[in-house]
């Protein structure tokens, strides 16, 4: 299922329109009749600035764009993905299939209000036998303009890539396990031109990659890890930004087995850091953007079979650090461990890791932003948050003192899994930071990554957060 967004040079007969009319516009340049200005004119003295006209054939959506005048870039866009996300409600609503948008110029927020309304259109069926509730609205069409028609394609490119990780996530284990996530990264990776080589449980048993054979043991399926690799010809950078996500594609908590009622119900997303990150690169391969990306992937479920790793056990990582275990349920910092360190050997200019860690960080700050912690210099993580604005992915940075690092000290061996009390992203994100060499951004997403209740076109399930961030990191980073 998909949203397409096309160019169109004129709205077809009985086509919905969406009118952006600015302050000194007049109403009688657009065609409506006069009883449709009248009723324009007295909304707009109440002060409203969106209005809707049901001509029975048509919807038309007016916007008066001097709402948007005194805003910063980031709210203005964020207000116009709001706007596409009403728009499509209505749309669907009243069944209608396509839209036509006259941009009347403002060519960045109809590019926002497109991209919202697409978001907003996903939905996820599969599961469902009744027919009737697929949405009416499937073409988004924007008046054309030669400025638009690189813009246009690279957001279709986007929305695909935002509804392909949401999908992974709501997919539940019994057919999204580590295997089959892996099958599915590849083929998505080969339409998109990115090289990608899975290695199987034998080959990571030989690399003696630690962290994930551990939370693997409990399983019955096997453990996968997945290296995409997109190095075009132009690129700019020599040495690769990697990306890694947690691909956890079910977490019970293994034999430390999730306490809390329902805590474990929505458990299947606890790969979409994988997801995002997966899809991010495919969609900066087909967007042809100059810059050197290569992912990983390593993914397992978490489960308390007869063979489970235990709390109490040691585990020697793939760099050969030994970790006490002293919770099975902290298990995605053990095989993003593995991914980290495995990443040195590309002698990356920058990592970024995107994982739902920690409860810890949903309780911070719940669905609202992403929490981030890292070692990249400031200049990064200031292009990072800029892009976190820009998208409405946003960032808070916690701290990263090292004094959270004392509190994952073990006795036995050279660190544990778990820290105390407080500070549980934190301790988690210290872990993770003892396998890096290299500048590094963790992204707990756990809070952003499932919604259990619908939030404008961010829908509910699965967002698909990540996917977003990056691409507009990776474009911006193409710009410089
Ligand atoms: N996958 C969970 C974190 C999570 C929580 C993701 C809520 C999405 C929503 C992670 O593996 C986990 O269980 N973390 C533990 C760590 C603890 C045992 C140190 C947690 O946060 O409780
Ligand atoms: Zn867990
Ligand atoms: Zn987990």
């Amino acid at each position: 299922m998909s949203t397409q967004l096309l160019s169109q040079a004129k709205p077809k007969a009985n086509q919905s329109e969406l009118y952006l009319i600015g302050k000194k516009e007049k109403l009688t340049n657009f065609g409506f009749s006069k009883t449709e200005i009248n009723y324009l004119q007295k909304r707009q003295k109440e002060g409203d600035k969106y209005i809707l006209l049901n001509r029975f054939t048509q919807l038309i959506f007016v916007q008066f764009t001097e709402e948007w005048a005194n805003k910063s870039v980031a709210e203005q866009l964020e207000t116009c993905r709001g706007l596409g996300h009403k728009i499509c409600v209505a749309l669907n609503t009243h069944k209608y299939d396509s839209i036509f948008i006259n941009h009347g110029n403002h060519l960045t927020e109809t590019l926002a209000i497109a991209e919202g309304m697409a978001l907003s259109n996903y939905q996820f069926l599969k599961y469902k036998s009744d027919v009737k509730l697929s949405n009416s609205l499937n073409q988004i069409c924007v008046e054309t303009e030669t400025n638009l028609n690189k813009e246009l394609a690279e957001l279709q490119i986007l929305v695909d890539a935002v509804y392909k990780a949401r999908t992974w996530v709501n997919e539940p284990q019994s057919y999204l396990d580590a295997v089959s996530f892996a099958k599915e990264i590849k083929s998505l990776a080969i339409s998109s031109g990115v090289k990608c080589e899975t290695l199987t449980k034998k080959q990571i048993e030989a690399l003696k990659m630690g962290g994930l054979l551990a939370v693997n043991l409990g399983s019955k399926t096997a453990p996968t890890f997945s290296i995409l690799e997109y190095k075009p010809k132009n690129a700019k950078n020599k040495k690769p930004l990697v990306l890694v996500g947690k691909g956890v594609v079910y977490d019970t908590g293994g034999l430390s087995l999730k306490p809390t009622a329902n805590s474990m119900d929505t458990m299947k997303c606890d790969m979409a850091g994988g997801a995002a990150v997966a899809s991010a690169i495919c969609a900066i391969a087909k967007m042809n953007l100059p810059y050197y990306v290569i992912a990983l992937v390593p993914a397992t479920d978490n489960r308390p079979g007869e063979n489970a790793y235990t709390p109490g056990d040691v585990i020697k990582m793939f760099d050969g650090q030994t970790v006490e275990v002293l919770n099975t349920d902290a298990e995605g910092r053990m095989l993003l461990a593995d991914a980290l360190a495995y990443a040195k050997k590309y002698e990356p200019s920058l990592v970024l890791d995107f994982a739902t860690l920690t409860g810890a960080a949903a309780s911070a700050i719940g669905s609202f932003g992403t929490v981030c912690m890292g070692t990249a210099d400031e200049a990064t993580k200031n292009q990072l948050k800029i892009a976190g604005n820009l998208v409405h992915e946003r960032l808070v940075e916690f701290p990263f003192w090292d004094d959270y690092a004392a509190l994952i000290k073990s006795d036995l061996a050279d660190m544990k899994n778990i820290g105390g009390p407080v500070g549980g992203a934190i301790t988690a994100g210290k872990f993770l930071e003892k396998y890096t060499n290299y500048p590094w951004m963790h992204f707990d997403i756990a809070g952003p990554a499932y919604l259990n209740s619908p939030d404008k076109y961010r829908g509910k399930h699965g967002t698909g957060v990540g996917v977003r961030l990056i691409v507009e990191f990776v474009q911006e980073l193409c710009k410089a």
